[in-house]
């Protein structure tokens, strides 16, 4: 198949062009390096220096003999590099993850919610359009989160809802309460999109993914110029990924308010596999289809307990440390989020065990010296936006107090 992957830069955009290209399709990757300038912007630096996209694939060829095609541009600045692509390339499916991903960096200050906001929701309006005039056929992959719904007092069902009102019945979007204007900006696409299907007979699958974890896949194995880019901060680093660099070097895990937040996980290696299985069986013309792409569901206290136990087998002391919760958020709440679509297709889950986390306090020990601690704490208030950490509340407690206090 052709295949073109939006964001084919970042964390999870170039594992998933080496998965695909491994398996013999034709894989273009789309980027406008925006993630390299938000790092700078921000202070975070991956744990391994990240090779461009250019010489990733470079090496890639070199050692595989295979073509991964890169375009460098801006797909919500730039109107018409959607439209080249799909005439000149005529993807048969599109991975879209070309999207400002994180919820504290949208939260930082106006100018980043905004940027947030048009960049992800006009980049998917682009593609919507270009879709529409060059390969209507196409089979959109798009990634939301399961952020989205926030933490409703009903179960969450896979983007679709039956409701009975007023004795008529019918089947609407699931309603989203989400934490965050990164979080709204993926509620927006999602309507968008489903707008799409209906007018165009689109084919959409709508993936709310949990949080990822991980740093290894198959095509990456120990090859240090074809790794991908992996944060332990706080504006990128999602939260096993950080707890893992804390355990690493010593410094307690630090754990937002009481730890009783509940999300879903799921680990980098079946990311590649959802991904894959949603390109193998795509939606039909006019289907909006949604899955919730996680595999285990975790307290954020049961995970820093799991880092705390597997890294006391490797002979390391770990302590966890409470932070005022940073957040606007529940801690105390009912979860339980379905996810049967992808598993029905073939999902078998990496679940996460001491060898996996093993496996990651290993690599990160390895790059431990370089690890800069000081981009772990959270800076971003959600009432407050961008604020100093300062470490003098009692109880060894971290506050946050504004920075021009
Ligand atoms: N990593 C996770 O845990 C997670 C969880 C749920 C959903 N997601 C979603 O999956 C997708 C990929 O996440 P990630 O962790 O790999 O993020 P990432 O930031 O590493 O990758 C996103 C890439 O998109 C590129 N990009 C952003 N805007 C662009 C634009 N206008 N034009 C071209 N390229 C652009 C960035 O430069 C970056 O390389 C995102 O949409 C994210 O919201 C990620």
């Amino acid at each position: 198949m052709r295949i073109c992957i939006l964001g084919g830069d970042g964390y999870l955009g170039w594992p998933t062009a080496m998965h695909f290209s491994a398996r013999g399709h034709e894989v273009m990757v789309v980027d406008n390096m925006a993630k390299r300038g938000w790092e700078e912007e921000v202070g975070a630096t991956p744990l391994e220096p990240v090779p461009t996209l250019k010489e990733r694939a470079r090496r890639w060829r070199q050692k595989k003999f295979q073509h991964i095609d890169t375009v460098i541009g801006n797909i919500a600045d730039d109107g018409q590099l959607m439209q080249d692509i799909c005439r000149d390339f005529r993807p048969e499916a599109i991975i879209h993850y070309g999207e400002q991903p994180s919820a504290p960096y949208s939260m930082l200050n106006q100018e980043n919610a905004v940027y947030t906001q048009c960049n992800n929701v006009i980049g998917t309006l682009n593609v919507m359009f270009a879709m529409r005039e060059h390969c209507p056929q196409a089979h959109l992959v798009k990634l939301g989160t399961m952020g989205e719904y926030g933490t409703p007092n009903i179960d969450i069902e896979e983007g679709w809802l039956e409701v009975t009102h007023n004795g008529r019945k019918d089947r609407v979007l699931y309603p989203k309460k989400p934490h965050s204007l990164y979080h709204l900006s993926k509620v927006h696409d999602s309507h968008n999109l489903e707008f799409a299907s209906r007018m165009w007979d689109f084919r959409v699958t709508d993936l709310n993914q949990g949080v990822v974890y991980g740093i290894d896949t198959d095509e990456i194995g120990n090859d240090p110029e074809l790794c991908t880019s992996f944060h332990y901060d706080d504006i990128f680093g999602t939260v096993l990924n950080r707890f893992v660099v804390q355990a690493a070097i010593g410094m307690p895990l630090t754990v937002y308010g009481s730890g009783r937040q509940i999300r879903g996980y799921l680990n980098i290696r079946d990311t590649l596999r959802c991904i894959e299985l949603a390109v193998e069986n795509p939606a039909g013309r006019g289907e909006f289809r949604v899955f919730n792409q996680f595999t285990e569901q975790f307290s954020i206290m049961e995970l820093a307990e799991r880092v705390r136990e597997s890294a006391s087998e490797q002979g390391l002391k770990v302590e966890i440390q409470h932070l005022r919760n940073p957040r606007v958020e529940q801690e105390d709440h009912y979860y339980h989020a379905k996810h049967s679509g992808l598993p029905g297709l073939g999902l078998e889950p990496h679940l996460l065990s001491n060898g996996v986390i093993g496996h990651m306090l290993t690599k990160a020990m390895d790059g431990a010296a370089k690890v800069n601690e000081a981009s772990i704490l959270p800076k971003v208030d959600w009432k407050h936006g961008w604020q100093q950490p300062v470490a003098d509340e009692p109880a060894g407690i971290v506050c946050l107090q504004p920075a021009r206090a």
